[in-house]
């Protein structure tokens, strides 16, 4: 007879990531939890390490691409729970770069095996899935990569996809090109895995708009980014462990009710972030310099503090010589932005191809743009905030701005007008440095403890008083 009790299930969960999604919710799952795994032997095996490490799981034989033991659990669980309340579709392959199978091949089996058997145990279990269920579909920022390498006609077609079938129809186009070997002059890219996962991005948001219209409220369909995990996928070159790539898998799978946000999105580091795409788009042309500039300003070896103050300080030592008007100065950096966004592209295209551009690169790519996002995201939260402050506390928001710009004003009068510039680019540069090596952070500890040990002060001798 079905009991009440809740029932997480993780597909593929014999090892990598898998094993620990389950082994994250056999701690924090209030209910039970199911590694499946194709292999029996294997599956039982984790089920078996998980039981040395203190942990219950139970276990299931799911080969995800097999129709009959999807029907198989979903008979289990309605005869034994009556539901289901967090579905982890986590098992997928990749084909190595190395392979030698025929590309037609590892698209129909990548294809087969990550989309469209994922989409199938979904039209299977999502009927049983409970209120306020949580599924998760562990994809990959592959398939972002991948969508930033087709045309603009299939780029297009994703954005205004939706419905399932629609969805179908368009990979089954992939497929049906890779077969004819026509994919890449019909605007695909050669990337079978990055193509499922770009399918199970898509797939997400159209589930959820449908789930949306269900009667049954608050269930959230969401799909993730381990990050690159040391795991067999990876060949081991992954730098995240299983458990740190576990881990914004659980944050979703275990959102709280009346959750908002994420919802129907795709999620990166417990963040959901559209701004990184569109920065990724933007910055695409100059993605190869970005990654030493980026190691350059972080002060990857000890010499590079000290060449980003020289180089600076020689440019300014050249302004100051030549002494360039204002309309001049602003004349030339436009002529010196408009020669680098002309010929930039032009001449990284032409030393770096985009065959050699890797996953690896790309993972320290998406960083550098999660991380620009994070400093708009930033700026938008303290405009926000100064908003707030005008309709909430007038009069606060008047002194706050009315002093802030005498200061400024006063600090304009006080430093020659080139000579502040100079500092401004200069600690603008050294910012992401002294934050990657920890010294920001105690300087604005620092700055926070002797705050509040003045408040606290003032407080002491108010109470005094
Ligand atoms: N590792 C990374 O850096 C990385 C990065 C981004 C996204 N991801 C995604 O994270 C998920 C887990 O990857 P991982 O790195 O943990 O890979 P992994 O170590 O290769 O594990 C993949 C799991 O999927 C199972 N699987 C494959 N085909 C299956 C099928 N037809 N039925 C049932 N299970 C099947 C495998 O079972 P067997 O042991 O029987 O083969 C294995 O348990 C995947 O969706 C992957 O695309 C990984």
């Amino acid at each position: 007879m079905a009991t009440k009790k809740r029932v997480a299930i993780v597909t593929g969960g014999n090892k990598g990531i898998g094993l620990a999604i389950v082994r994250g919710l056999c701690k924090q799952f209030d209910g039970d939890v199911y590694l499946t795994a194709r292999n029996e032997e294997l599956g039982k095996g984790a089920v078996e390490q998980m039981k040395q490490e203190g942990l219950t799981a139970n276990f299931f034989r799911l080969d995800i691409r097999n129709e009959g033991h999807i029907e198989d659990l979903k008979a289990h669980l309605m005869d034994k729970y009556g539901g289901l309340d967090v579905l982890i579709n986590n098992a997928a392959i990749a084909y190595k770069r190395a392979s030698t199978v025929p590309f037609p091949t590892q698209a129909k089996d990548t294809i087969e095996t990550n989309f469209t058997a994922t989409l199938r145990i979904c039209e299977i279990l999502f009927p049983i899935l409970r209120p306020n269920a949580r599924v998760v579909h562990i994809s990959s920022r592959v398939g972002v990569m991948a969508f930033n390498k087709t045309s603009d006609k299939i780029k297009n077609c994703f954005k205004n996809v939706a419905t399932t079938d629609d969805l179908k129809t368009l990979i089954n186009d992939f497929l049906k090109s890779a077969e004819e070997g026509t994919h890449t002059e019909k605007g695909w890219p050669a990337m079978a895995y990055g193509v499922s996962k770009l399918g199970v991005c898509c797939l997400t948001g159209i589930q959820q708009r449908e789930m949306d219209n269900d009667d049954r409220q608050g269930i959230l369909i969401n799909s993730m980014c381990p990050g690159f995990v040391n795991t067999d996928m990876s060949s081991h070159k992954g730098f995240l462990t299983p458990d740190e790539g576990a881990d914004t898998a659980l944050y979703c799978a275990l959102l709280p009710e009346k959750t908002e946000v994420p919802k129907g999105n795709f999620v990166v580091a417990r963040e959901v972030n559209p701004d990184v795409l569109t920065i990724k788009h933007a910055l695409e042309d100059y993605k190869e310099l970005l990654l030493p500039l980026s190691r350059v300003l972080e002060w990857e070896k000890p010499y590079h503090s000290l060449s980003l103050v020289s180089s600076i300080t020689f440019v300014f030592a050249l302004i100051w010589y030549a002494q360039p008007s204002f309309l001049t100065t602003i004349a030339l950096l436009g002529i010196l932005f408009t020669c680098i966004d002309f010929m930039g592209p032009i001449v990284l295209s032409f030393f770096f191809k985009n065959e050699r551009w890797s996953s690896e690169k790309d993972e320290s790519y998406e960083q550098i743009c999660q991380r620009i996002a994070n400093a708009k995201r930033h700026l938008q939260i303290f405009f926000t905030c100064i908003q707030q402050m005008k309709k909430k506390n007038p009069t606060v928001y008047l002194c706050v701005t009315l002093v802030i710009c005498c200061v400024v004003a006063w600090i304009g009068n006080l430093i020659d007008n080139l000579f502040l510039t100079y500092l401004i680019v200069l600690i603008g540069a050294l910012v992401p440095g002294l934050r990657k090596h920890g010294m920001l952070q105690k300087f604005t500890g620092f700055c926070a403890s002797q705050v509040a040990s003045i408040l606290e002060k003032a407080r002491n001798r108010k109470k005094k008083q």
